[in-house]
């Protein structure tokens, strides 16, 4: 890292506001789920624990009575944000907004039990916390797949964090543009050549409007959304996140009787896993060597190879033989755009390298690939992967992302996720 560059702890407490972690200062001022749960290995990686739960108990702060763990908390005021709760429009206190993220939270909490040093304070904690998870992840099977395809969905392209993948540019058109004028926050404080375009946040600010409108009604919402996707990412995120939990409450190793008094959750949960398990197939593309999204309204496949079809691997829900596939076309991957993993294939026709998730590499999506890398016994590929990893920060520091072909820094610097990562997994 750079000279006069913040550590890894100091971006951490920088961005610290009282018990939750800002991703970054002025960009993204308030708590956001699946950073929240990225930065709390990083306060776990810098000894301080108890603040590591503390992440996650202020993130469920924001969940609501149906189980859901909204995208955005917002504790605190700010001007520095569009769109802030008044645009989402939602009645909850804390304020937060009205759509989710990828739940990396259960696999997370696993990590904070099982590697904390301080046993009582890791049970005390996961009892704590753990009943609200798995409502959580109930919320998911139940509001977003009705119809028991094993196959969740989402409402809008930031519930899967990856916001202006080409893999959302299909359904996307299928979205009315807002008629209301407004003003962007984001292009003012980085280069708008690293952040979406106006024609995606006229839809996305679109979307906002529509499940304000819709009264957040979760069948109004499954039937007419007009933006409603099988998104792989989070399917496989989601996936394995369940399977921890289930570990969690069945190990019991810290003899908290979670099983006894979760027994009907957790039956449901297993049922919902193996649904999964089955219902991924169908998004296997064996033309281009990896999963696909699915657009659920249009009923086709997203075309697009992007990291986000190689996470089943973290899921554990490839076969043997298609994570060999897999594991090849990451090793071309990382020939073409040595920074990365480019979160879009560095040969596809609309990759670019530095736009936000049309190419950039994001270091907490690098740890999950290597992580199913290793389990799936690729440990060559998990090792590439983790010293381009290292490259990017040794290139520009604790950037929220980075130009996967010259290893520039882009987006928001001294970023929470990415100091997280350096602590926890590359340090
Ligand atoms: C943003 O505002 O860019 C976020 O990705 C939305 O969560």
């Amino acid at each position: 890292a750079k000279l006069d560059a913040l550590s890894a702890h100091d971006v951490l407490k920088l961005n610290d506001l009282g018990g939750y972690t800002v991703p970054t200062r002025g960009l993204y001022p308030f708590q956001w789920n699946w950073d929240a749960a990225i930065t709390a290995l990083g306060w776990l990686a810098a000894g301080d624990e108890a603040r590591a739960w503390r992440e996650v108990e202020r993130l469920l702060e924001g969940q609501w009575d149906n189980g859901m763990v909204p995208h955005i908390v917002f504790h605190g005021d700010a001007e520095t944000y569009f769109p802030g709760p008044e645009v989402w429009g939602v009645k909850h206190s804390p304020s937060t907004s009205a759509i989710s993220q990828p739940p990396v939270l259960a696999s997370v909490m696993k990590l904070l039990f099982e590697e904390g040093r301080d046993r009582r304070l890791a049970e005390e904690k996961l009892a704590a916390t753990l009943p609200g998870v798995i409502r959580y992840h109930l919320w998911f099977y139940r509001d977003r797949d009705p119809e028991h395809t094993g196959r969740v969905c989402s409402y809008h392209p930031w519930e899967s964090g990856m916001d202006n993948s080409p893999q959302w540019d299909g359904p996307l058109a299928g979205v009315p543009p807002v008629d209301a004028e407004y003003v962007r926050r984001d292009t003012g404080l980085v280069d708008p050549s690293e952040r979406p375009h106006k024609y995606e946040y006229d839809r996305y600010i679109y979307l906002v409007k529509f499940f304000q409108q819709n009264e957040h009604d979760a069948e109004v919402l499954y039937r007419d959304c007009p933006y409603r996707v099988e998104d792989i990412s989070l399917i496989s995120i989601l996936h394995r996140g369940t399977r921890d939990l289930i570990a969690l409450c069945e190990e019991d190793a810290a003899g908290l009787g979670l099983v006894n008094t979760n027994g009907e959750a957790l039956f449901s949960l297993k049922q919902s896993l193996a649904r999964t398990e089955e219902g991924v197939q169908a998004l296997w593309s064996d033309e281009l060597g990896c999963f696909l999204s699915r657009d659920a309204r249009a009923n086709v496949l997203l075309e697009h190879v992007t990291t986000a079809g190689i996470l089943p691997l973290f899921a554990g829900v490839a076969s043997g033989a298609q994570a060999q596939r897999m594991g090849g076309l990451l090793e071309e991957w990382l020939e073409q755009a040595p920074f990365g993993v480019a979160s879009t294939h560095p040969a596809s026709t609309r990759f670019e390298p530095k736009r936000y998730w049309r190419g950039p590499s994001w270091l907490h999506i690098n740890w999950m690939l290597a992580i199913g890398c290793e389990e799936y016994g690729m440990s060559r590929e998990a090792d590439q992967i983790k010293q381009a990893s290292q490259k990017c920060i040794e290139a520009a520091g604790y950037y929220e992302y980075f130009n996967s072909v010259t290893g520039e820094g882009c987006g928001g610097r001294d970023f929470s996720w990415t100091a997280a990562m350096d602590l926890y997994w590359l340090n």
